[in-house]
């Protein structure tokens, strides 16, 4: 006999404390609205564009992976990550300063995971981690998580402005709080596309140091400035107190799943815990796979096509803002990355024109969404990376159009 169909919902399951005081991304709510619209255009998504990828070429590495290591890559693996990749890895970092021991280095599952693994073994429920504001929603979620307290850290368009920084420190201390760490996204930050200064990058180290503080250098995008140049990174100038991030979904792509850390001596072996509790290793095959795209010099001329796509996107993008938004309107001008950062005059509402946005066939992420403080009502993140040039002309006109409605 067929079972007969449920009538009676169950009682919802109680959540912890820290998941019941959380709250669900923003980000990810416009994604699913967005997704629920065929033929939206997306300024919403950081995902990289992939079309240039040698597919064909990646698919005969997956061959001779499986046929010639088929009983090592599909098997468990070590916790920190394949050797052929913490060497590569290194090979990375050396590009912007940073002088490493493969051994150093613990591979996970994209960067996200990565930044969860030090917030589990540095920070505690009341804790204060300062970030740039705005800063990356994700890893704002991760601190959250741990019932941190997030103070935002205001930035220019050369990032985070240090002395505000040590301004807020004070704050936090004679209010009684343990000012634990500064998380940054010093190149083309996510959501503000601005570059951290050389002189910033020394000083931020310094106060950092001076102050007791931890530093998560979390750097995604590195080596996608428009000029194919890279700075140098802060962890060089503060080893002792860095974790300093890295993923090959920007410069590759998300699917592979895999980022690293970089973490202080001292810390190595308690993270390399975390990750085998965790996950006990990140995938093999994938690590496999990724080694073997690195493996072929050619991987730096298909970087170069790619920062070469997104310049010519944020440019139409940038034409397409002066021909589109009303009067008032500001918006920066990244050198690189995925993001550029956009100012509305008063009487617009970014968070409450979303959903108007996507039912014209737009989507774009409110300012909200990347302030721990509800800031942000008046700003918005429009990520030029993954829409083709002719979606960014066509997908700002709708934008401004409502835009310039809003204030009517
Ligand atoms: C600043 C920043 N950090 C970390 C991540 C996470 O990247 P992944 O987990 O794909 O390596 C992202 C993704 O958008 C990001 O923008």
């Amino acid at each position: 006999m067929a079972p007969s169909p449920m009538t009676t919902s169950s009682p919802p399951i109680e959540l912890s404390d820290r998941v019941a005081s959380g709250r669900s991304s923003e980000v990810r709510k416009v994604f699913q609205a967005a997704m629920r619209r065929p033929g939206i255009i997306s300024f919403a998504n950081g995902s990289p564009f992939l079309g240039e990828l040698p597919f064909d070429r990646l698919a005969d590495e997956a061959h001779r992976i499986l046929t010639e290591l088929g009983s090592t890559a599909l098997q468990y693996g070590t916790s920190n990550g394949i050797p052929e990749l913490r060497r590569h890895i290194v090979d990375l970092m050396a590009l912007e300063g940073i002088a490493a021991d493969p051994e150093q280095v613990i591979i996970t599952a994209g960067s996200q995971q990565a930044i969860g693994f030090v917030a589990h073994a540095t920070v505690n429920p009341g804790d204060v981690v300062f970030a740039e504001g705005p800063s990356y929603a994700g890893a704002m979620a991760v601190f959250s998580s741990y019932e941190a307290e997030i103070v935002h850290v205001p930035s220019d368009e050369d990032g985070l402005i240090p002395a505000d920084l040590e301004r807020l420190i004070g704050g936090a201390r004679a209010a009684g709080k343990r000012p634990r760490a500064l998380y940054t996204v010093p190149n083309f930050q996510n959501p503000g596309g601005m570059n951290l200064s050389a002189e910033r990058r020394g000083l931020l180290g310094r106060i950092c140091q001076d102050q007791g503080l931890l530093l998560f250098e979390d750097n995604p995008y590195g080596l996608l400035g428009f000029d194919g140049g890279t700075m140098r990174a802060i962890q060089p100038d503060a080893p002792e107190i860095t974790f300093y991030f890295g993923s090959f979904s920007k410069m590759f792509a998300p699917g592979l799943r895999l980022g690293w850390v970089l973490a202080p001596e001292t810390m190595h072996q308690h993270l390399t815990d975390i990750a085998q509790t965790a996950a006990l290793n990140p995938s093999v095959f994938n690590q496999l796979m990724m080694a073997a795209y690195l493996d072929n010099p050619s991987w730096r001329d298909t970087l170069a096509t790619y920062r070469g796509l997104y310049r010519t996107k944020l440019e139409a993008l940038v034409g397409a803002l002066t021909e589109h938004m009303p009067a008032g309107t500001t918006w920066n001008r990244p050198t690189g990355g995925f993001y550029l950062w956009v100012t509305v005059p008063p009487g617009i509402d970014t968070h409450e024109l979303v959903h108007e946005a996507i039912e014209r066939g737009v989507a774009y992420v409110p300012g909200t969404a990347f302030y721990a403080n509800g800031a942000g009502r008046s700003e918005l993140r429009l990520s030029f990376c993954l829409p083709s040039v002719e979606e960014i002309r066509h997908g700002t006109a709708i934008l401004g159009g409502l835009f310039t409605e809003a204030l009517a």
